[in-house]
């Protein structure tokens, strides 16, 4: 049987996006496979007072087990409500539970059938006629169920378990007015230079600070600008943002891990980005990154530890800090639905 999420508490991103827009601000859209990482990511976005989506990868699916999942996502809303009723918030914080990189529309149909409040159908690989007829059976399925639809224009490089693509093309401005059209799709996910995972440039396309450290090629604002010139009003997301954390990084290789020039995008440029119609912005690596940190750490120092709870505890509680931190300094989603509690 068929469930909606509305039935869940769960929201689309309609009045989200609308009000990232005209906030300035974009809405983070944190991946999860575990439990840890789903209460970080509540704990983080009901205490900082940020709408948050919640993002599943037909991979996490795979590997956690689809309906343990969205169950959790369900034990998720009522987690959240009783923290702000505990915590005396005036208003909800908008969850929205959302597929990432959904490859075909049966997938797609299976999660909006099981509560799925917006699902993005990537047919970004696919010759640009299949794209658009791909994206636009997925939407004519979600609309009148109103679940909302992101596309994606234009080809991320970077490798993760199901996501791959070998080179990077940019988004062609062009090609955005008549994919919306046709589509009617609710965002857009465009390519201007972020990838996937922890190795975004090759050492090569970057230069090295005064301390040795890689700075990468600042990200292709001119494209997205003539992109919002085309498009005006409409909610652009941005996949691949992840910072890949230095001080993670550090860590991870100073207690046995090997992870050389990991290097991200630049938060600064993130910030810019969520300025503009950038609504959404896609982290999974950060939070991926930190937990091993901590975990590494743990495990180097207490090497006579072994309750999980003792590890995943404290690298439960980094990312509580981490999700936090973006949320004010990156994102600016904090304090969006009332003051901190
Ligand atoms: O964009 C991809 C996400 O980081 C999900 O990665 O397919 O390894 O779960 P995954
Ligand atoms: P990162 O690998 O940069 O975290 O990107 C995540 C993402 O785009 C999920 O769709
Ligand atoms: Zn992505």
């Amino acid at each position: 049987m068929p469930v909606s999420y509305k039935d869940l508490g769960l929201a689309n991103t309609k009045d989200m996006f609308r009000r990232a827009f005209a906030g300035q601000y974009a809405v983070p859209a944190y991946n999860f496979n575990n439990m840890e990482q789903l209460q970080a990511i509540i704990t983080a976005c009901v205490e900082t007072r940020s709408p948050v989506i919640l993002q599943i990868s037909s991979g996490a699916r795979k590997y956690a087990n689809q309906t343990l999942l969205r169950y959790m996502a369900e034990g998720a809303v009522r987690m959240a409500r009783e923290m702000e009723k505990a915590k005396g918030a005036d208003q909800a914080v908008p969850i929205t539970l959302h597929l990432d990189h959904g490859d075909t529309f049966e997938l797609a149909k299976s999660c909006i059938d099981s509560g799925f409040s917006s699902v993005m159908i990537d047919g970004s690989h696919l010759p640009y006629e299949d794209n658009i007829a791909l994206t636009r059976q997925v939407v004519d399925f979600a609309r009148p169920l109103d679940v909302s639809v992101e596309g994606e224009l234009g080809r991320l490089a970077g490798i993760e378990d199901e996501v791959q693509a070998e080179k990077s093309t940019y988004t062609h401005p062009e090609q955005v007015v008549d994919f919306v059209k046709r589509t009617s799709v609710d965002s857009l996910a465009i390519s201007i230079g972020t990838s996937h995972g922890a190795y975004k440039f090759k050492p090569e396309q970057c230069t090295r600070d005064a301390r040795g450290v890689l700075v990468p090629p600042p990200l292709r604002f001119d494209i997205l600008a003539e992109i919002e010139k085309k498009l005006p009003g409409f909610p652009i997301v941005l996949h691949g943002a992840s910072s890949v954390i230095q001080e993670a990084v550090a860590t991870i290789n100073k207690f046995g891990g090997k992870m050389k020039d990991a290097v991200g995008v630049p938060e600064e440029q993130l910030r810019q980005a969520a300025r503009s119609a950038v609504c959404k912005i896609n982290i999974d690596t950060d939070g991926r990154m930190v937990m091993t940190a901590t975990i590494r750490q743990v495990f180097a120092e207490q090497p006579g530890e072994f309750d999980p709870r003792k590890y995943l505890g404290p690298a439960r509680a980094a990312l509580v800090e981490m999700y936090k931190r973006k949320n004010r300094e990156v994102l600016g989603s904090a304090g969006r639905y009332g003051s901190e509690i």
